[in-house]
């Protein structure tokens, strides 16, 4: 563990804003500020402009330029008030915002090189209904403020390392670790070693609690008690598949501390790589690419992305071709690529298709009535033991066939969210193996498909 102690100066050395950085963040924060409450009390709004998130409670990592400043409504009157709010610091600062929501509203603006998020809420107390889901904020803040004294380097450790898996953030996309979760088990546990120590023990489903409440029954991996809002999971974004890569990395961490755990991968891979290794694998590479049209807001088109790929892999597997896994990737604007890998892009032509054991009468009506006259009926409906049975012709023996015919109402009818359902009646293209290579030109696509078919964490090797 002594190496750990020299690890874990070098990488808050590379993590921590400098002074400097931290004193322009702050100092910009505060000119920022001045101006929204300028502005506010000018339209007489009564609300009062503040700066929450990581510049608040000082666990932002170097060269993150973000800031995150909350509207705080004084007064309920009725939810129009968070638009009324934003449209006059819209109207009054005369700044140019984009303005993309999918259920909060909130305003993003870049000046001087920093991404500004306002974000309006209303004042609360703790205990006190909500009314709206941005309004625990100024709690959190609040609850935080003492309890990270000298842990603000450990919460930047854990974003840092979670970053490397590719897990931090709560977004649909992400489906990972807030930063305000990151900083409730830091302040939990005691520090980022001893949360990694006790991750490493972590079962099936964990509850984490700070004033002895038990939480609202739910199906989390991971349930952390919100300290301000005891009905409230904070870890409720986090899926399955993040919870058990943690646990697994805190335990592998824990045998042996390396740098690797806070080093993304570096790349140098050129495309005739990743031809390569497509090449050279004995599965298929099944690509749908979907183009033009305009993006919603990345939690809702992430959404449509992992509910349409799925739905699709279940169509190929339904009509016997066998998927092994898949991923997706997005530019989040206007090509979307769902991948996946089969056992074989190519299937044989007949397939014995198991029916109803022979004492389940309504059953085996059914299925006999179903097959006997079927065109595509090979062989039966017979007896094999004590189940019927039937050899059929498969209909696709080609998966870019059966993709294409499912494909031909957009994928509407085998569950293709609409939006994206319109956008592959307008444009898609079907690509298997080595042709998807014109599309390797894009670097993030190019990384992330090899990072994938590599399919393994740099820190098992
Ligand atoms: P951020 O997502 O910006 O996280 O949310 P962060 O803690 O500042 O971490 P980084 O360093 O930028 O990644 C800012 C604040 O907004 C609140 C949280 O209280 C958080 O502290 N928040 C965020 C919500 O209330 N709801 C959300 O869905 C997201
Ligand atoms: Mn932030």
């Amino acid at each position: 563990m002594s190496d750990w102690i020299k690890l874990r100066e070098e990488i808050i050395q590379e993590i921590k804003p400098t002074e400097l950085e931290k004193t322009s963040l702050i100092s910009f924060a505060e000119k920022v500020l001045a101006e929204v409450n300028r502005v506010l009390i000018d339209s007489s709004f009564n609300a009062t402009a503040e700066i929450h998130g990581s510049v608040a409670h000082d666990t932002w990592i170097k060269g993150q330029q973000d800031l995150d400043i909350f509207i705080i409504i004084e007064e309920y009157r009725n939810r129009k008030q968070l638009q009324e709010a934003l449209a006059a610091v819209k109207a009054g600062t005369g700044w140019s915002f984009t303005e993309a929501y999918a259920e909060h509203p909130y305003l993003q603006t870049e000046i001087e090189g920093y991404t500004i998020d306002i974000v309006p809420c209303f004042r609360v107390k703790e205990g006190q209904k909500l009314y709206s889901s941005t309004d625990r904020t100024p709690l959190h803040t609040k609850w935080l403020s003492g309890k990270l004294d000298d842990l603000q380097d450990d919460v930047r450790l854990l974003k840092k390392f979670l970053m490397t898996l590719n897990i931090y953030g709560a977004e649909i996309k992400v489906g990972g670790f807030s930063g305000y979760l990151c900083e409730l088990l830091v302040i939990y546990y005691s520090g980022f070693l001893s949360l990694i120590e006790a991750a490493s023990g972590w079962g099936k489903e964990e509850v984490i609690s700070f004033n002895g409440r038990k939480p609202k029954k739910n199906n989390d991996p991971l349930t952390v008690i919100d300290p301000v809002d005891s009905d409230r999971n904070v870890a409720s974004a986090l899926r399955e598949d993040s919870y058990a890569l943690f646990i697994t990395a805190a335990r592998n961490f824990k045998k042996n501390p390396r740098k690797i755990f806070f080093e993304r991968r570096k790349y140098d891979i050129s495309i005739d790589k990743v031809l390569n290794e497509i090449k050279e694998r004995p599965t298929d590479i099944l690509f749908l690419i979907i183009e033009e049209g305009h993006a919603d807001v990345p939690d809702t088109l992430w959404g449509q992305i992992h509910k349409s790929r799925k739905s699709i892999e279940r169509q190929l597997h339904e009509n016997g071709f066998e998927v092994l896994r898949s991923t997706s990737w997005s530019n989040e604007e206007n090509r979307h690529i769902f991948i996946y890998e089969l056992e074989s892009a190519e299937i044989p032509k007949a397939v014995k298709h198991i029916g109803p054991p022979a004492y389940l009468q309504n059953n085996v009506a059914e299925f006999i009535k179903t097959y006997q006259d079927n065109k595509r009926t090979i062989a039966g409906p017979d007896l094999i033991g004590d189940r019927w049975y039937v050899l059929i012709e498969k209909e696709y023996t080609a998966v870019k066939d059966l993709l294409e015919n499912l494909l031909l109402d957009g994928g509407r009818s085998v569950g293709v969210s609409r939006k994206l359902a319109l956008r592959i009646l307008q444009h898609h293209r079907i690509l298997l193996n080595g042709e998807i290579e014109d599309y390797l030109k894009e670097e993030d696509f190019k990384e992330q498909l090899y990072d994938w078919l590599i399919g393994r964490p740099l820190w098992i090797e």
